[in-house]
């Protein structure tokens, strides 16, 4: 692709901008030849902007800390998980977005990319990717709740088909771990207030194979994930 598409493709700069980066040159191949024309051809993967290679240079995959307060939106007011994330990855042509969504007074795991087969991979009624979350509540968790939720069957208003059966780990009177096969609209919050224990705290663990303890990230922070690890 030509180098002043290619800056900004992946939200460099713009294409105005690049002739003036090219020439202060900023952008060389991997060798360390500076590029001077706009009009010449690179390939994202030999190339270097400011002796850096390309971002994400085959689509980008991160997973985020989400701290509570943040919400998943490109539009919404308030802090946003986008505001988390260095402004150039958001004017890459591709436009990111979270792979599902976490309600902003949850925190936890959350997968961002560019990707719109990924994402869809991962979101898509009938795929089944569990998620795990810690939960607190304000009232005690029934005893029988976790057979309630095993069995699958349970309506939540509003919806036309019952939950798949999920899984329910008491830690405590009022705490608890739960793995859902599918994602529906606060689907935690309405499946424990079902039972009569509203949620207090919500934290997602963990999204198919990769659990947000291996990544150590504090809240707020984001790292590079593999892809292939969902395949
Ligand atoms: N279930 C919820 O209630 N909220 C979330 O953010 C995720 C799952």
């Amino acid at each position: 692709m030509r180098t002043d598409a290619l800056l900004s493709q992946y939200g460099y700069c713009t294409r105005r901008e690049a002739a003036l980066w090219l020439k202060a040159g900023r952008i060389t191949r991997a060798d360390g030849t500076p590029i001077r024309r706009p009009a010449e051809h690179v390939q994202p993967e030999e190339t270097l902007v400011d002796g850096k290679p390309v971002e994400f240079p085959r689509g980008l995959y991160i997973a985020l800390h989400k701290p509570v307060g943040y919400t998943c939106s490109h539009r919404e007011e308030g802090p946003l998980v986008y505001d988390l994330l260095p402004p150039r990855w958001l004017r890459r042509s591709k436009g990111i977005n979270t792979v599902g969504r976490l309600d902003k007074e949850t925190s936890g795991l959350l997968l961002i990319t560019d990707d719109g087969q990924f994402l869809h991979a991962l979101t898509a009624p009938g795929k089944k990717v569990d998620k795990t979350y810690h939960f607190t509540t304000a009232a005690p968790i029934p005893a029988d709740a976790p057979q309630i939720f095993a069995a699958g069957g349970l309506m939540l208003n509003g919806e036309d088909t019952p939950c798949l059966p999920a899984r329910l780990e008491a830690e405590s009177a009022c705490a608890g771990r739960i793995t859902l096969h599918e994602g529906r609209y606060h689907q935690v919050r309405r499946m424990l207030a079902a039972v009569g224990a509203p949620v207090l705290t919500l934290h997602r663990l963990s999204v198919g194979p990769l659990c947000l303890d291996a990544l150590q990230l504090a809240p707020g922070e984001w790292a590079p994930i593999d892809p292939a690890l969902f395949a």
